[in-house]
């Protein structure tokens, strides 16, 4: 029986109809997750997350190993707990991980994800890193502002040397700096320093103490775990009542950045042709009337660079010196082996100067001791895939949170001696450094998303 073309092809079509379907529902199916606890509905697995969640996670990754799925509610993300899963993420698929999720934070905080830390992969971040390093924290620029950075630190060693006397609140004081610092380095003074009018000074437009609880509240609000990014569905009824609290203080940076830029362009336009760029608002507002850009640089970009700055080098360098002389005052032996070292290679005739720091590996272990031990970001900042990838035959699949747990990587007894120890002496003619090629070392991350300010950081 001769069997008519037609229905050959039709059979044909059904049969590679059904293969294509089994192939994508098998593929569907046989999605290798790496391991990881098993989620609840609805909450996924935020039920073992603590208020420290390195610390859940780093027990976590005990059971479950070095590289985990776990959903925060619907939100899929994997962790990375040894050196070998941050190569992987950070530097062998580093383009592939180089998103960050939108957060609610990035919406409110950030004016729509403009600043660089919430700006999803795409020309808009890639120009704004590049204006960061090549134009704004170039070494020569870095260089430039040497002088603002000693006035602070001699001001604040004027300051405690009169209050030995009087108990200080050493954080306090150090954030203190760490703002007049940036604040005239970016800001071309210190916006919220009180001065009275009639020295002539132009006024503070935001008391000191204001301004330190703005920060505090923005960077609180920028590392929380809103329930609604994780239960989109949830989001509406803001339970914890973060995104009211985040629009406030969007509000009132807004405020402040608005009357910076007003004026910063006011001079501008007095000085006309004479003008010469001063600050980096200076450099990123001639940047905006650069009509070559790849992408326009508008007023909201401006503000959201700006924010990135003050919130990039403020509590981070703060938290970090407090850390170090907690440490130090914990353990006389690194007290007097750093004050050796100062008197052996500094002496007591000057103080010590940035160019110092070289010849001081005692003290610069120091550093990356208290960087090992208390990284301030100790999950990095959460990236995002952007492709489906696989590693160990696991199946990482586009969309899916990724984190890297520096802290867990920077205790981990398979690499350290002795990890749960301050001891700065391990680094003392080590080649490890903190920026972002030793992977059992990452305070500043590594790779594309890598900290822009890591170098004005460790100068601070
Ligand atoms: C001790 C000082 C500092 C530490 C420990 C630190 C640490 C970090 C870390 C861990 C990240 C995330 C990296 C990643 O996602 O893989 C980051 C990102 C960032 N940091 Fe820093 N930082 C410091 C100082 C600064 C300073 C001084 C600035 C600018 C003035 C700055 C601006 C930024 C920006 C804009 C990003 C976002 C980069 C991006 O998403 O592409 N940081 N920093």
């Amino acid at each position: 029986m001769e069997i008519p073309s037609s229905a050959i092809y039709l059979a044909l079509v059904l049969v590679f109809t059904l293969l294509a379907g089994l192939y994508r529902g098998g593929r569907r199916h046989k999605l290798n997750l790496p391991p990881g606890p098993r989620p609840w509905p609805v909450i996924g697995n935020l039920n073992l997350i603590g208020p420290l969640p390195y610390r859940s996670l780093a027990a976590i990754s005990q059971k479950h190993g070095p590289l985990m799925h776990l959903r925060f509610g619907s939100f899929p993300v994997v962790v990375g707990s040894s050196v070998d899963m941050a190569k992987f993420f950070l530097k062998t698929h580093d383009l592939s991980f180089v998103s960050r999720p939108k957060t609610v934070a990035g919406k409110y905080t950030a004016n729509n994800y403009s600043n660089i830390n919430w700006s999803p992969y795409g020309p808009y971040w890639r120009q704004a890193r590049r204006i960061f390093i090549m134009e704004l924290f170039t070494p020569k620029r870095l260089d430039s502002y040497q002088y603002i950075r000693v006035e602070e630190v001699r001001g604040l060693l004027r300051d405690l040397f009169r209050s030995t006397e009087t108990p200080i609140v050493l954080k306090d004081r150090i954030f203190t700096v760490n703002l007049n610092i940036i604040s005239r380095i970016v800001l071309g003074r210190k916006y919220t320093q009180e001065q009275s009018v009639s020295s002539g000074a132009p006024a503070a437009i935001v008391p000191q103490e204001e301004f330190k609880e703005m920060m505090g509240e923005l960077m609180l609000l920028n590392g929380v775990i809103n329930v609604g990014d994780l239960i989109p569905w949830l989001n509406f009824l803001d339970l914890q009542g973060y995104v009211k609290r985040m629009k406030m203080v969007g509000k009132r940076f807004d405020r402040f950045l608005e009357h910076v830029l007003d004026e910063h362009n006011e001079r501008r336009r007095r000085e006309g042709k004479a003008f010469v760029p001063r600050d980096l608002v200076d450099v990123l507002l001639e940047l905006a009337d650069d009509h070559g850009l790849e992408v326009k640089l508008e007023r909201h970009c401006l503000k959201a660079f700006i924010l990135d700055m003050f919130a990039g080098s403020t509590d981070t360098v703060t938290v970090t010196i407090e850390w170090a002389v907690s440490e130090i005052l914990k353990r006389p032996e690194t007290f007097d082996k750093a004050t050796e070292e100062l008197d052996r290679v500094i002496g007591r005739g000057r103080w010590v100067e940035e160019e110092d720091v070289h010849r001081l590996p005692y003290i610069e272990a120091i550093v990356k001791e208290t960087m090992r031990i208390h990284p301030v970001a100790p999950l990095l900042v959460p990236r995002l895939s952007r492709e489906h990838t696989t590693v160990d035959g696991y199946d990482i699949p586009a969309g899916t949170g990724v984190l890297v747990n520096v802290w867990a990587i920077g205790r981990d007894p398979a690499v350290w001696d002795a990890p749960e120890e301050f001891r700065p002496e391990r680094f003392v003619g080590s080649p490890i450094d903190v920026k972002g090629h030793h992977f059992e070392l990452l305070p500043f991350g590594a790779g594309r998303r890598m900290c822009p300010g890591n170098s004005l950081g460790l100068k601070m």
